[in-house]
């Protein structure tokens, strides 16, 4: 029997993904919490004057966020205590000259973002959600957008001319057949003025006026608890949207911590973090380093502080699936719903050391949460996530965490009802320790 808070707690993390369907989204929908709870929005572009013990967060391109609350305690006493999410998931997104006919039908051209399993967003009731640019007389203006009706499909092919499909498996050339299918009817438009009228029409803008856009394409089915005992859930982008929203629900369940307590949520985990607003850019360090000289700790404090610092890097975690035995590292299987694992790799594609794992253990241990550990199989890649960049940017020792997942990288992922309970309490029990203790 699950109880109800923790299903209340999965039902709102299913509501915010469903509110989240891009990273802008994303940052969109977790800065309308913020600020309910009292958090400032920080602007990069001007001076920083803060409160002592104020709550604040600063947004970086429009989709990522850092938001913090200042400890009770000196920075240079107490240090940061970091959660760092991703906030992006792989998919596809709509290329900028998308809209052109081919034969009957008008498609939308598209690019593979990250490593989906394309097979997945075949037969899906597909949408769009993102942002555009427009120019409005003196300036460019950039805001969200979201159809809410299925607008798109990427139709498989039927079984009579794909025989071998249940053998060879499902297989979709990026550039002849991924286009998604959108209309068939075009009363005398081109491609191009069709499409451009219903962004403008959705957007509530003159179509001529659209410059740009960033467009995510989305699964329109909402999230969904499954299992005899609704034990499970699923949803699109689990990976990473679950860890993100538990380390804003503990940042904003936060009062008086005595260390500075630090909420990162990055955009472009998936394609390498390799950006601006990126965990291997400068936002975090622009960010950390800002707030110290704010709080007139000068650049050896700052550097002090960090030293007395610790980051838990969260990111989704391979659940064993018995169909696929193989597939595993057998001393290292993770069952969902046994609480948040631990993810080690020597060659630091995860950032825990012995150190950092034992801290964790430790803060499960107060928490009175399970955990497990898990380790990829010797002969397959093993994956990465934020924890080694910010680690490396940073020099703060880091633990890379997540809670089970199934179909990782698939547009219907699945994770277990009790996880999102445990690794959010973990994280509350990080945020509140008193400074020097545990970390
Ligand atoms: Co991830």
């Amino acid at each position: 029997m699950i109880p109800p808070e923790i299903a209340r707690h999965a039902q709102e993390l299913l509501d915010f993904i469903d509110a989240s369907p891009s990273p802008w989204h994303a940052v969109a929908t977790m800065e309308q919490r913020l600020r309910e709870k009292g958090f400032a929005h920080l602007e990069e572009s001007q001076a920083w004057s803060l409160r002592p013990e104020g709550r604040y967060y600063i947004v970086r391109g429009g989709s990522s966020l850092i938001a913090f609350i200042l400890g009770s305690k000196p920075l240079t006493e107490g240090g940061f205590r970091i959660v760092g999410a991703h906030t992006d998931s792989p998919g596809l997104r709509l290329k900028p000259k998308a809209p052109h006919r081919t034969e009957t039908m008008m498609r939308l051209a598209v690019e593979v973002y990250g490593g989906p399993i394309l097979a997945t967003f075949s037969d899906r009731d597909l949408s769009l959600a993102g942002r555009i640019c427009v120019r409005n007389d003196s300036s460019l203006d950039s805001f969200l957008i979201r159809f809410e009706q299925p607008l798109l499909r990427l139709a498989n092919l039927a079984i009579h001319m794909n025989r071998s499909v249940n053998e060879d498996g499902l297989k979709f050339n990026k550039q002849n057949e991924l286009p998604l299918l959108l209309s068939d009817l075009c009363d005398g438009e081109s491609p191009e003025q069709k499409f451009l009228g219903l962004v403008a029409e959705e957007a509530k803008c003159n179509a001529s006026d659209i410059l740009s856009w960033d467009l995510n394409v989305y699964d329109t089915q909402k999230g969904s608890f499954w299992g005899p005992e609704l034990e499970f859930i699923a949803d699109s982008q689990l990976d990473n949207l679950s860890s993100c929203y538990a380390a804003l629900v503990a940042l904003l369940e936060t009062e008086a911590p005595e260390s500075t307590c630090v909420g990162a949520f990055f955009d472009h985990e998936e394609i390498g973090s390799e950006s601006n607003r990126g965990a291997m850019g400068s936002f975090i360090s622009d960010v950390l380093e800002r707030l110290a000289y704010a709080t007139d700790v000068n650049t050896p404090g700052y550097k002090q502080a960090l030293s007395r610092s610790f980051m838990i890097s969260a990111d989704a975690a391979h659940a064993y699936h018995p169909n696929f035995p193989n597939a595993y590292e057998p001393l290292h299987r993770i069952a969902v719903n046994q609480g948040p694992a631990i993810k080690v790799n020597a060659s630091q594609r995860y950032a825990t050391d012995s150190m950092t794992e034992a801290k964790f253990i430790e803060l499960c241990r107060q928490a009175d949460v399970p955990y497990q550990k898990y380790s990829h199989r010797g002969d397959l890649a093993c994956g990465s996530t934020i924890g080694p960049m910010t680690a490396a940017r940073l020099g703060i020792p880091t633990v890379d965490v997540g809670c089970p997942l199934w179909a990782m990288h698939s547009i219907r992922e699945s994770a277990g009802v009790l996880d999102q309970a445990h690794l959010l309490k973990v994280l509350k029990t990080f945020f509140v320790a008193p400074a020097g203790q545990t970390v």
